[in-house]
């Protein structure tokens, strides 16, 4: 039978949420990887020290004994250095959300005028914390990635030694940058490695593949596979698996996010192997996250099988991407 060894996956953008939700979908993510990139955007944001940690507390409190590293994230405002000193030590990056733009991210930044914003990113750049931005605009839905691209642009520009992420890309434009830019690294969904917009409103609506920022075109599709089966050292997966109970998904105002979380190692190995990639999809899931975030996590093996995988229909109230469908690939060991 066919096998694949991943060693210490990361998941580069994760959100687990909070209390009921939190312990459902928690352990999920502990399975599979050895650490995650926590997102800040609880009501309200994890935005002070005491936040970091005891949100950091309480996910460690839903996991079981398997081994997990939540790499915590704090809400970017314009902080000052002072303060960006006092977290730094208990924060991997910190997170900024345009003001509105997606789920739980209304206290996030309304101008991106730069000298307001000088002295925090000054401030991140010496104290090396990284900023990992969701970069979309408020313009036309299909347009906001490439629109942010000038912002992408001045960020890097302004703060050369800041290190920039810009999470979850789904255009060939934010593709493109990443050798335009030193300083600028990406995250790559394994939903935006799959679908395109037809697949959430082609046919009839489906809810489960919604999330913002929105599967793209054809072309974009084929622009992330590039640079993720090749494992470009700057890109790295990061999940973005949003969970959502059911009954917010399935409604008239559909909530933004795919949950993927429990089969994402699983649909990697699948399109890694449909595109003879194997090889490369260690780096993609683990050695470049470690190069760009400079982590070291403690040793972790996962064997994943060939055979046939039927997607649970549901993990506790959440609906997950392909709920019910096969897929090639199962999770065999975790060690
Ligand atoms: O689809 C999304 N869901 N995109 C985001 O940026 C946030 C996320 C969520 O928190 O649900
Ligand atoms: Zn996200």
């Amino acid at each position: 039978m066919k096998t694949q060894t991943i060693l210490m996956p990361l998941d580069m953008h994760l959100h687990l949420r909070d209390t009921v939700m939190l312990e459902n979908v928690a352990p999920l993510s502990a399975y599979s990887f050895s650490g995650a990139i926590i997102m800040p955007n609880l009501v309200p944001p994890v935005a002070t020290l005491e936040d970091v940690k005891a949100y950091k507390e309480r996910i460690m409190a839903s996991v079981p004994n398997d081994y997990f590293e939540p790499y915590m994230t704090l809400f970017y405002k314009n902080y000052d250095k002072k303060f960006l000193e006092s977290v730094a030590d208990e924060i991997s990056a910190i997170k900024l959300y345009p003001a509105g733009i997606t789920t739980n991210s209304e206290g996030g930044v309304s101008s991106f005028d730069i000298e307001e914003m000088r002295k925090t990113l000054e401030a991140m750049s010496e104290l090396e914390i990284p900023l990992c931005v969701h970069g979309e605009t408020d313009g036309f839905v299909m347009d906001r990635e490439a629109e942010f691209m000038s912002i992408y642009e001045m960020l890097a520009v302004n703060f050369p030694k800041l290190k920039i992420i810009m999470e979850h890309i789904t255009t060939k434009e934010a593709v493109a940058m990443l050798d335009k830019y030193e300083n600028l690294h990406a995250t790559i969904t394994v939903h935006h490695l799959l679908l395109t917009l037809d697949d959430v409103v082609g046919g009839m609506m489906m809810p489960h593949n919604f999330c913002k920022p929105i599967a793209k075109r054809p072309e974009d599709l084929d622009a992330l596979l590039t640079v993720a089966l090749e494992a470009h050292p700057k890109v790295m997966f990061g999940s973005d698996s949003a969970p959502h109970p059911q009954h917010a998904k399935e409604s008239c105002g559909c909530a933004a996010g795919v949950f993927t979380a429990p089969i994402a190692l699983q649909l990697l190995c699948e399109i890694f192997e449909q595109y003879d990639k194997l090889d490369n999809l260690q780096s993609f899931v683990s050695d470049n996250a470690q190069n760009i975030y400079g982590i070291c996590p403690e040793f972790k093996e996962i064997v994943l099988e060939k055979r046939a995988f039927t997607i649970p229909e549901h993990y506790g109230s959440v609906v997950p991407m392909y709920a019910g469908q096969t897929i090639n690939w199962a999770i065999e060991s975790v060690e």
